[in-house]
């Protein structure tokens, strides 16, 4: 299996990005050839500072280094490196109709809102399209947001298919059943658009108060509870065991406990869970020069295996 999968550079990464995304990125790197790469090309549609993007870009890979992306298994590497993707971006425009772009959420969002957007928000899943078809993956790992994407490039290599004959692999986006859609500390998606995220990196006090600040509802301390559905619970799911997990669904069920001691449970589980990343990530900053090694050499991997399949759809369509 071939593995492909990617992250903008547009902040801290949180535990939505970990739980969805780059768990997967590290169970798959075992016996499969996987790409991973900083979508910086992407970022650029938000971000306009370049000294802020390319400490992002640095900063990234670092978290992805650090949570156990392992250079020996995986490629990883910086999008804008790989210069054959966005020439194959070019060729797949010519094969997507605009109605498809039109219908996706993060360009419709922005204009139904009125806000005026440009050309790289309304083609930014060809581009994606382009980064998954360049390294022929089957498989994309993400949360659900990113399922729209991974249909508009199926359609995409498709209709390209249909026109010069079979070029491309039609990939398939795999999401994790309990990490579809992680919770923020509102209870709505965590996004860092909606201000509700609890980073990866962030100091472990800090973690600790974010935690305890999660909003909860105002039933009384007896009452029993629904364990499925409430936030909380949902994220202490994340890092335990089932036993653990069984333990917390029936103290909810059984009820005469404060949301405080959840959170309690919460935060020392969290931080149990995250400090070896946490070290690991002190080795990597202190050697920069290491970590631009890593991508240098991603890039040249990743250059090869784009190259290749840009040949390919050129030949097939005549240039
Ligand atoms: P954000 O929405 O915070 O800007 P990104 O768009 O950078 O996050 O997403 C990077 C990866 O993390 C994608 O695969 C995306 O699907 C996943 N992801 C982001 N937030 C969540 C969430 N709350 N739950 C599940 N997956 C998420
Ligand atoms: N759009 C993705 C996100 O915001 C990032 C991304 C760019 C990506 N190219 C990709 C993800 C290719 C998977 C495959 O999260």
């Amino acid at each position: 299996m071939r593995v492909l999968s990617g992250i903008q550079p547009t902040g801290r990464i949180h535990w939505g990005n970990y739980f969805a995304a780059i768990r997967q990125y590290i169970d798959l790197q075992q016996g499969n050839e996987s790409y991973y790469f900083i979508a910086n090309l992407h970022a650029l549609t938000t971000v306009r500072e370049p000294k802020v993007l390319r400490q992002n870009t640095l900063d990234l890979a670092i978290d992805l280094l650090a949570l156990g992306v392992d250079p020996g298994k995986a490629t990883l590497f910086v999008q804008s490196d790989v210069p054959e993707v966005s020439e194959l971006c070019w060729l797949l425009m010519t094969s997507t109709p605009m109605g498809l772009l039109e219908r996706c959420h993060a360009y419709k969002d922005k204009k139904d809102k009125g806000i005026p957007a440009d050309a790289g928000l309304f083609t930014y899943p060809v581009l994606m399209a382009a980064d998954i078809l360049g390294y022929d993956a089957d498989v994309v790992p993400v949360g659900q947001d990113q399922v729209q994407h991974i249909e508009v490039c199926r359609d995409v290599a498709d209709k390209f298919n249909h026109a010069f004959g079979e070029v491309f692999i039609l990939p398939k986006a795999k999401v994790l059943d309990n990490a579809a859609k992680v919770p923020g500390t509102d209870g709505e998606k965590m996004s860092k658009s909606y201000n509700n995220t609890i980073e990866v990196f962030e100091p472990l006090k800090a973690m600790r108060k974010k935690v305890m600040r999660i909003a909860t509802d105002s039933r009384p301390m007896e009452q029993p509870k629904e364990p499925e559905g409430d936030h909380l619970f949902q994220l202490y799911s994340l890092f335990v065991d089932d036993a653990k997990r069984e333990e917390m669904a029936a103290l909810y069920r059984r009820g005469g406990f404060g949301y405080g001691q959840v959170k309690t449970a919460l935060a020392d589980a969290a931080e149990a869970f995250f400090t070896p990343a946490h070290a690991r990530r002190e080795e990597y900053s202190a050697n920069p020069k290491r970590v631009e090694e890593i991508l240098a050499d991603g890039a040249s991997r990743a250059r090869k295996k784009a190259g290749d399949v840009l040949k390919r759809a050129k030949k097939a369509s005549g240039l």
